[in-house]
């Protein structure tokens, strides 16, 4: 089965055999029948590369569900299950008037990758409002549950990125969510000067949400007119020193703190400033409007957009001496 429509870069790889499970109960059935090392699983397919066929029984996760699981006078505990479309559960959420998740509006994928790589945009992590989520473990077949200490958030990454990389399904997430006197981040990203444009001034969760998404849709591509996979590297941290002696020679370089000792640089700037934006081989190519972003045109395969992310590493590592790491997962 070709998987083109189960990625958002549009990769046409095969997998052995494709089962899409729509409850927890089907799940274990269907891992209880074979090894934990045959099984791919796949999810949203929105922060992957395929760069190869997938020798492996692909398990695509689609268990749906939302439900409002307890309520207090300020806050609501929302679970969602893992198949969720992210973007319509964050919808959802303001539809209700339940806040926390309107910055995160438009991010492509489901609910159940999104602790695995802390998502994150415009100021809002996934951790900010994450209560816990529950896992089925491949092997044992049991269902465990993992609290905010526990999933090891940082950014754009968790404990299921690492020491508990590829051990669990993530099956359904709670997040804790504001029911009134909404905390509404719109520092980041110049998200009030948007709004200040439109003259609103008292935003709405529904004025936030819809700010991102205009902003958002103003330069990021839609994967289903044109693959790609967000953001395809990580934005890199740099120690302190570094990056004064790198301002020296390009005054304009942006850095945000990070930490006491560290600066973190947009990636997005430096394959700009390295003059790569636009830059297409065949059918793989830097996003003109994101420099961040690799798309493929039609027909790129999984290996055209890995062989151009090494190219751009290669550019940035000469001119800047900094080494960026993909946020994509490649397989
Ligand atoms: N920039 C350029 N040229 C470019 C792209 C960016 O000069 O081609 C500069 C911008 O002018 C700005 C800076 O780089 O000064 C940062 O750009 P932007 O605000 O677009 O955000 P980013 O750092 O490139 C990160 C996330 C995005 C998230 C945005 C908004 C990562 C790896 N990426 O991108 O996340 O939407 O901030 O919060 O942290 C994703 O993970 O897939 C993703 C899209």
């Amino acid at each position: 089965k070709s998987l083109k429509e189960y990625n958002t870069f549009g990769i046409d790889v095969t997998a052995k055999t494709f089962i899409s499970v729509e409850t927890v109960e089907e799940l274990k059935v269907v891992l209880s029948k074979q090894y934990a090392s045959e099984v791919f699983i796949l999810g949203g397919g929105s922060n992957m590369l395929l760069t190869r066929d997938i020798d492996k029984n692909v398990l695509h996760v689609n268990l749906k569900g939302k439900e409002i699981l307890k309520e207090t006078e300020d806050e609501v505990y929302v679970q969602a299950m893992a198949g969720e479309t992210w973007h319509d559960f964050v919808l959802w959420c303001i539809a209700q008037d339940f806040g926390g998740l309107e910055n995160l509006s438009l991010i492509p994928g489901n609910v159940g990758t999104t602790p695995i790589q802390n998502i994150g945009a415009y100021g809002v992590e996934i951790k900010d409002t994450f209560e816990s989520c529950t896992a089925l473990h491949i092997q044992t077949l049991e269902l465990e549950n993992f609290d905010l200490s526990g999933c090891e958030f940082g950014y754009r990454d968790s404990v299921f990125k690492n020491a508990l990389k590829d051990q669990y399904i993530i099956t359904s997430v709670i997040f804790r969510l504001s029911k009134r006197n909404h905390k509404l981040n719109t520092s980041y990203g110049s998200i009030d000067l948007f709004l200040a444009e439109k003259g609103i001034e008292s935003p709405t969760l529904k004025n936030v949400s819809d700010a991102v998404i205009e902003i958002r849709q103003s330069k990021l591509p839609d994967p289903r007119e044109l693959g790609n996979s967000g953001s395809f590297f990580k934005n890199p941290v740099i120690p302190k020193e570094k990056y004064e002696e790198l301002k020296r020679k390009f005054p304009e370089m942006p850095g945000y703190v990070f930490s006491e000792t560290d600066v973190k640089v947009p990636a997005g700037w430096l394959i700009d400033k390295a003059g790569l934006k636009g830059y297409r081989e065949g059918d793989a190519g830097v996003h003109k409007k994101q420099a961040l972003v690799l798309v493929n045109y039609g027909n790129a395969s999984g290996k055209d957009i890995l062989n151009l992310s090494k190219k751009i590493q290669k550019e940035i590592f000469d001119l800047f001496g900094i080494q960026l790491q993909p946020e994509v997962n490649i397989i």
